[in-house]
Formats: structure tokens, C-alpha cells, sequence
């Protein structure tokens, strides 16, 4: 271990070593940048003081190892922005520590368990069926619009109680608050966007409370409200917080996952024809989709204790950024990693982080992405597609905004 490793506070400054995730264009193709970055320096040091780590045994590392909080020993949140306040992820679980995060995580677990996304299966079949009808009928489709965005934004909507009337209410605010995870890093015009955001969902989801109140229905809102843990109810702001940070999970993040396999497959048509041959690859095929091109690039911990990686020893309090997209490519973990490979043996990636936090809709994303990429495949047969201009969105997670093809 080297003597300025060993002083992680005598570093020199550290940089980005030619992968900056706040540059506009890192988004186009971060791998080439995330390759040279784990290469380079795979416990690096960044000009805003956090550590990225890149190898996928390390990220592994801090989530079974390594002793971690969301937040700094002064309870100070890392990646926030200060300003942000009303709709703040502060209370969500994501940003809480056991048993705090249990206690919330344990609550609407009870509206995303197995049973619940089994009953919305036949939902599912129907509306990638009705995308799919269209789409033929059209000549087309624009792949987020009419599928990527169609079927989480509907299930979530569906879940969380929203009334089909205020559903496109939710498409912008969503992307905008993904911004809110690392606002810190962002230039003031997208923190104003995403503090909007968070006003505008809050005010919502308050109104929306006050409603269910009065009548208790069948979804997640109502269980909030209605759940009781140990006898402990959620109190109306962090209720609020929670619906406003599950909508905007299971929203952006299966957006992803379908609009960038779509896109991996419309890359590689030997992998569509591969799947169109044997449907039942599906299920490796959408974890292949999820390590190929994963949708959330990275996440965050705080160190609670000193902890050593890859030969550098970070003190407590250090900022980590696991990067899970480089991570997901490591060829050290897996072979050939930039080949999108549906018959890929042993692809286990970390696409939904890990440890107590490990996603918590990973069961409903997953059943999503499976019809409406096997619907795709199937019903695309014998077609020739050409794709248009790709728009990627403004959410803070790997998502587009659109990509449209014809059918010939
Ligand atoms: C492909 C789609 C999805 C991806 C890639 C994804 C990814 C992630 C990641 C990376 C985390 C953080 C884990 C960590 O820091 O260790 C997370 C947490 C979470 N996800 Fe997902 N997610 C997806 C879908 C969903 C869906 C559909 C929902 C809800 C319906 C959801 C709800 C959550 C919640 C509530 C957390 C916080 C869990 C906790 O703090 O215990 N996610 N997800």
C-alpha cells in the first residue's frame, strides 16, 4: 500500500480521470470512459471528494464487507443538495440506516411482495398486447413512449393509487427528481428543475393522502397509511416521501431497463433472432440487458469505519460511489464483457445494488421487462427495423427520452 494511500487526506486532489458522469456527452457511451477509469484508477479519488470504486469485486466488497451508513457520522447527507427540502429524500429509505430504513423498507415491502406482482401479470400481458397491436398497426413505434415508459408508468400509477387523470403529471416529474440522488454535482438550472419537482410531487402526494384518508382503497398510498409496524405508524411527511421516492424508483429505473434492452437488441438482431427462436431465454436475457446496459450507473454509501479497497485504506466518512455500470463490465468478472449475450452463463450483476438496500421492486421490474421484451421479439418477426434519432432524457438515471423505429 503506498503512503499516500495510507493518508487518504494527503492526497493530491483527485480527478476524473477522463470519465466525469456530470459531462454532457458521458451519457452517449459511458463504457469506453468507465474501462479506462477502472483500468487506471479503480479506487479514484474525484475532484468532489468522493471515491468511486470500479472493480466488481470491490463494489461487492462494500456492500457485504464493508460497515456503511447513507449518511455522515454528523448525519449529514453526501450527495445532496442543501436547498432541497420540501419532497427531500432525507426520510426515504434509501437514505436511512437499520433499523430506521428497516422499519420503512419492512412497510412497503407489503405492497411489492411476490403475491402482488403475480396479480398484476395478466395487467402487464394486456397493455404490452395493446403496445404491440399498435405499434403493427402503425408501422412503428417510438420504443419509450408507446412501451418503455407505457408499462411501468401505468403499473406505478396503478400501485401507488394515482388517478389515470393525473398520470402525465408524473412523466416529467420523475425524470427531473432523479437529480435529487446527487443534486450536489449539478448546475443550478437542473437543481432548480429537480427542487420543482420535489415541491410539485409533495404537494401532490399531500393531497393525495388527505383524499385516501377519507376512503382507504386497495393500493400502495392507502397500505401506507394503513400499515402499522410494531404498532408504529408512518408519520404524514415521511409517508409522503416514501410514495414520492417508490413512484420515481419503480418509474425511471424500468424505463430503463426496457427502453436500453430494447435498444440492445435492435444493436445485435442475431440476439433478437436467438430469442425469437428459444422464448424461454428470456429470463437471462433481461439480466444480460440489465448487466449490458444498466440503468442506474451508480449509487452511494458512507463509510462508517475505515475500510480498505483495492489497496488504498479510506477513513470513516469517506463518500463512495459504487459504480455499478463498470462494475457490470468488468471483464475480470465477466468474459467478453462489451458482447451483449443473451446465452451469457453466470450473469450476475449489480444493477440493483446490494446489501440492505438491494431493490426492493427488483421482482416487478423484472416481470415487466420480460413480456414486453418477448412481446417485442415475437411479434417483430420477419420484419426489418430501421431505428431513428435517439433522445436521452434528463433523468439523472440511463434512460432515454426517445427512440423511434419503423417496421419494413
Ligand atoms: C430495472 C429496474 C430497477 C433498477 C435497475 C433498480 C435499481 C435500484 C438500485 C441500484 C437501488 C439502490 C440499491 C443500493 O443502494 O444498494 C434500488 C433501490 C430501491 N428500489 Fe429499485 N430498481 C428498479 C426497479 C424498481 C421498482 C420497479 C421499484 C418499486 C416499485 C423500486 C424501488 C426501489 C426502492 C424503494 C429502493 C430502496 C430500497 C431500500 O433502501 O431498502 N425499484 N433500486
Amino acid at each position: 500500500m503506498s503512503t499516500s494511500a495510507e493518508n487518504p487526506a494527503a492526497a493530491p486532489v483527485g480527478d476524473w480521470c477522463g470519465a466525469d458522469p456530470f459531462a454532457p456527452d458521458f451519457r452517449d457511451d459511458p463504457y469506453p470512459a468507465l474501462h479506462r477509469l477502472r483500468e487506471q484508477d479503480p479506487v479514484n479519488l474525484t475532484p468532489v471528494n468522493t471515491w468511486r470504486i470500479s472493480r466488481y469485486d470491490d463494489v461487492a466488497a462494500i456492500f457485504k464487507v464493508a460497515k456503511t451508513s447513507q449518511t455522515a457520522t454528523d448525519g449529514t447527507a453526501p450527495n445532496f443538495d442543501p436547498l432541497d427540502q420540501r419532497g427531500s429524500f432525507l426520510e426515504f429509505m434509501l437514505n436511512k440506516d437499520d433499523p430506521e430504513h428497516k422499519r420503512l423498507r419492512r412497510l412497503a415491502a407489503q405492497s411489492l411482495s411476490g403475491k402482488t406482482v403475480r396479480l398484476m401479470e395478466d395487467e402487464v400481458k394486456s397493455s404490452v398486447r395493446n403496445a404491440m397491436d399498435t405499434a403493427l398497426k402503425q408501422g412503428g413505434m417510438e420504443i419509450i413512449a408507446d412501451m418503455a415508459h407505457y408499462v411501468p408508468s401505468r403499473m406505478m400509477c396503478q400501485i401507488m393509487g394515482v388517478p389515470e387523470k393525473d398520470r402525465q403529471l408524473f412523466n416529467e416529474w420523475t425524470a427531473a427528481r432523479t437529480n435529487a440522488f446527487f443534486a450536489r454535482f449539478l448546475p443550478p438550472d437542473v437543481q432548480k428543475r429537480t427542487r420543482d419537482a420535489g415541491c410539485a410531487m409533495a404537494d401532490y402526494f399531500e393531497d393525495l393522502v388527505r383524499v385516501r384518508r377519507k376512503a382507504l382503497g386497495d393500493d400502495m398510498v392507502s397500505a401506507l397509511i394503513r400499515a402499522e409496524d410494531e404498532g408504529d405508524k408512518l408519520r404524514d411527511g415521511e409517508l409522503v416521501v416514501q410514495a414520492i421516492g417508490i413512484i420515481i424508483a419503480g418509474y425511471e429505473t424500468t424505463i430503463g431497463m426496457i427502453g436500453n434492452g430494447l435498444r440492445a437488441f435492435l444493436d445485435h438482431p442475431d440476439q433478437l433472432e436467438i430469442l425469437r427462436k428459444d422464448p424461454e431465454l428470456i429470463v437471462n436475457a433481461c439480466e444480460e440487458c440489465l448487466r449490458y446496459d444498466t440503468p442506474i450507473l451508480f449509487n452511494w454509501r458512507v463509510l462508517a469505519e475505515p475500510f480498505e479497497v483495492g489497496g488504498k485504506l479510506l477513513p470513516t466518512d469517506a463518500v463512495i460511489w459504487q459504480m455499478l455500470g463498470s462494475a457490470n463490465r468488468d471483464p475480470a468478472r465477466f468474459p467478453d464483457p462489451d458482447k451483449f449475450d443473451i446465452r451469457r452463463k453466470d450473469v450476475a450483476h449489480q444493477a440493483f445494488g446490494g446489501g440492505i438496500h438491494f431493490c426492493i421492486g427488483n421482482a416487478l421490474a423484472r416481470m415487466e421487462a420480460r413480456h414486453a421484451i418477448n412481446e417485442f421479439a415475437q411479434r417483430t418477426k420477419g420484419l426489418r427495423i430501421e431505428q431513428g434519432k435517439l433522445e436521452w432524457s434528463h433523468s439523472f438515471f440511463r434512460v432515454m427520452a426517445s427512440l423511434p423505429i419503423t417496421f419494413h
